[in-house]
Order: structure tokens, then sequence, then C-alpha cells
């Protein structure tokens, strides 16, 4: 059993490494510092790099964790500058479409699942406004998640989109809602749950299904 996490220097993601290497999982864990498998998910020529890597390894599970939230009390009189909208995206959206993408090989091997940490701040039915660029792009990858999963079924590969709570994390700040343990024991269970029954289901942290 493999399992790939991106974004896994801290918070949620490290959080998820640590709780699969405490069952014996062999987990590669991704990030940009050092004692991590290299990944730096602005530069298409780095997810090359990590396909290369991997060349033949079966994955049973890729987790696309890793996000940026830029555009915190941006104002919409001036704030939401292109630059953010560019980075977010390419973080948020483009690197998760490529990471599938290289590695969609090594998934289908092992008759794998894919895990795509969106937010409840991309879903339609709760938008609340503010933090446009964000929202833009958790909703983005929420939809790339529901569109691959339509794919990827004859493959017998199953994808799931998932809200990992309000998290107490760099991301979250402190006085968020719950630890990253718990995040990522829940979101474990979820993974565990996954099936192709289920694929592009868009789930809390949980077990309850989110509106869209
Ligand atoms: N915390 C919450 O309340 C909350 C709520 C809803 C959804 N989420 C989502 O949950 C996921 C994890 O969030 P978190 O709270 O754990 O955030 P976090 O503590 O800020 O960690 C984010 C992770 O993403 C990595 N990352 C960012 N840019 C990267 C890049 N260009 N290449 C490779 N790695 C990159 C970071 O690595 P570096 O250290 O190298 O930057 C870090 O490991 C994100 O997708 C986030 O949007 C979080």
């Amino acid at each position: 059993m493999t399992t790939v996490i991106t974004g896994a220097s801290k918070g949620i993601g490290l959080e998820l490494a640590k709780q699969l290497i405490a069952m014996n999982k062999n987990v590669i864990s991704c990030a940009r510092s050092d004692g991590f498998t290299f990944l730096d998910l602005e530069r298409q020529s780095s997810i090359y790099a990590l396909r290369d890597e991997l060349l033949d390894t079966p994955i049973n599970l890729l987790v696309c964790n890793a996000g940026v939230f830029l555009d915190k009390g941006e104002s919409i009189n001036s704030g939401y500058p292109s630059i953010k909208w560019e980075k977010t995206f390419s973080v948020n959206v483009t690197s998760v479409f490529l990471l599938i993408q290289c590695l969609l090989p090594n998934i289908i091997k092992a008759k794998g699942k894919i895990a795509i940490i969106s937010s409840q701040m991309g879903s339609q039915s709760k938008a609340n406004g503010g933090s446009y660029i964000y929202r833009a792009s958790k909703a983005a990858v929420l939809n790339l998640g529901r569109n691959l999963a339509s794919d990827l079924k004859k493959s017998g590969v199953a994808v799931g989109i998932y809200h990992p709570g309000w998290v107490k994390t760099d991301m979250g700040g402190e006085q968020a809602d719950i630890s990253a343990a718990e995040s990522a024991k829940g979101l474990l269970k979820r993974f565990d749950s996954l099936s192709l029954a289920k694929t592009g289901c868009f789930e809390n942290w949980n077990g309850k299904t989110h509106p869209l």
C-alpha cells in the first residue's frame, strides 16, 4: 500500500503522513523542504521529475492536499491582483490536474484512489462572498474532481473530494474548530471508505456529505 501526499511539510498533509506511517503504511511525503520527496507544484518540471522518479511504482492512494490561500482580507475595490490569481490557480488547480495526469498509470496499476482536498469555500451553495480567488480555485478543483470521477470510473479509479474542516494550521489559524490530528483521522476514514460506488463524492472530514 503506497500513498503519495502533497503538501506534507506541515498542517493537514503532515498529520496525514504521520498517522499513515504510525499504521506501518508506505508513504511518499512530497514537499519543497528538506527531508521530503521534492515537489514544487508551481513548476511543471518538478511534477515531471516526480513522475519519472515513481515510474512503475503502483500508487494505491494519491492525496492532493497542498494548497495556498493568498487573498484573505483583500478589498473588492483595489485588491485581488492577477499575480495572486495566477499563483493560487497554479498550486490549487493546475498542479492537481498535472500531477494526477502524470501519476495516472501508477494509480491505474494499483486500481488505486485519488483524494482531492478542496474546501467548503468552493461550494456553490455556500457562497458567502469574499476571498474570491481561493473560493474560485476550490470550486474549480471540486469540479475537476467530479469530472475525473466520471472519466476514471471505467479504469477502476475512484475519486473523492473533501472539506477537511476548519483546521488549526498556518492556513486555518489558531481560532479554527479542530486540530490537524482530528481532521487527518477523519479524512483517513473517508479515504478508506472511498469506492467506485461513491466516486465523485464531496464529503466533510467527519463523513457528512457536503452540499455542492
Ligand atoms: N486549514 C483549514 O482550515 C482548511 C480548510 C479548508 C480546506 N483546507 C485545505 O487543506 C489543504 C491543506 O491545508 P493546511 O491547512 O494544512 O495548510 P498549510 O498548513 O498552509 O499547508 C499547506 C501545504 O501546502 C504546501 N504547498 C503550498 N504551495 C506549494 C507548492 N508550490 N509546492 C508544493 N507544496 C506547496 C505547503 O508547503 P510549504 O511549506 O513548502 O509552503 C504546505 O505543506 C489545502 O488544500 C487547503 O486549501 C484547509
